[in-house]
């Protein structure tokens, strides 16, 4: 696999193969033991949009690896030739005649971003690695979201309850979380848990069904919660609810309205202290939070034991740990 653009690209093996990996690399980091150099092929980092999870976790990896990370973006939309108007066609093309580099890490805000990278860079034998596109897909926090999952829980994939839960309609990370899930281990069944008229992606939906995986619909977090093995939390995705609004005003307003609509869609201490012993819900997020001014989980419930994504966001690291690994012994 030259570039990982999509969660349909991983198949149960492949899957199954990068968590056993993810699992030695953790052992690797916890020996504090950095493997040889494997010379001078690296990665570039070339981010269109805030992170703080991924790119850092990529960057990591390619660390403890020992991987060289040859060029890293703190905002490209903001600090490179973007601003002056290049493509990202253009900048791709010009990464690709730099010597070392094996793969791009990108994060743009448009859907097709990862799509035209690819196209550009394959000629070139480099790979282009999906850290968001859009709202179309963020297939690298799939693998770490199900790696996650499988290590909290005695089920089979195929047979976990799972949740999502909030802005459904625009996160890609629900998206690419259901796509991997539905195509390899099919479970009956997922809830979704969100306001009337927020619905999953049609396409989304087609694949669901395509797999035979039912859909749950939940309106109350509270009664998600005592269903789900895991319920996935989100933030209202609010620079997409505003995407292509100028006017500042009209933006601040859209952005409250998103808000406004997923009021009732905030997980509670609450909600957690109300939930039984033999429940067996995790809560999951791939975060960030939004502290702001929404609270999508209240700030004192992070610390419950039901909530894991502290936990997961460590695991990101290893499960890029291992898709670098296995990129880079190719
Ligand atoms: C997510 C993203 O960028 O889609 N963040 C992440 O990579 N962990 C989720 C989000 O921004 O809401």
């Amino acid at each position: 696999m030259r570039h990982v653009l999509s969660a349909r690209q991983f198949d149960r093996s492949h899957l199954e193969d990068l968590f056993a990996l993810a699992q030695d690399m953790e052992g690797l980091t916890k020996r504090r033991s950095l493997p040889d150099s494997t010379g001078p092929d690296g990665i570039v980092i070339l981010f269109y949009q805030p992170s703080t999870r991924t790119r850092s976790s990529f960057r990591h990896a390619a660390n403890c690896l020992r991987i060289p990370v040859w060029y890293e973006t703190e905002d490209a939309s903001v600090f490179s030739s973007a601003v002056k108007g290049e493509s990202l066609e253009d900048t791709i093309r010009m990464f690709c005649n730099y010597p070392y580099v094996k793969a791009i890490v990108l994060r743009h805000p448009e859907d097709l971003s990862a799509q035209t990278a690819a196209g550009v860079a394959d000629p070139f034998g480099i790979g282009i690695i999906n850290g968001g596109n859009g709202t179309i897909e963020h297939p690298t926090q799939a693998l770490l979201d199900l790696d996650t999952i499988r290590r909290n829980t005695t089920k089979e994939l195929g047979q976990v309850q799972l949740v999502v839960a909030n802005d459904i309609e625009f996160s890609r990370t629900i998206r690419s979380l259901l796509i991997m899930l539905s195509i390899n281990y099919q479970p009956p069944e997922i809830g979704i848990c969100a306001p009337e008229g927020i619905n999953l992606p049609v396409d989304v939906q087609e694949e669901l069904d395509g797999h035979g995986v039912g859909i749950r619909v939940f309106r109350d977090l509270a009664e998600a919660a005592r269903w789900a093995d895991f319920l996935y939390m989100t933030r209202p995705q609010i620079e997409y609810a505003a995407r292509g609004i100028e006017d500042p005003e009209e933006k601040k307003a859209a952005i409250a309205a998103r808000k406004e609509l997923f009021r009732d869609f905030r997980l509670t201490q609450e909600i957690l202290d109300s939930l039984d012993d033999d429940c067996s819900c995790k809560v999951m997020h791939p975060m960030p939070i939004d502290r702001r001014d929404f609270n999508e989980i209240a700030p004192e419930a992070s610390h419950h034991p039901r909530c894991i994504y502290y936990s997961q966001a460590q695991n990101g690291l290893y499960i890029r740990m291992a898709l670098l690994r296995k990129l880079f012994d190719n």
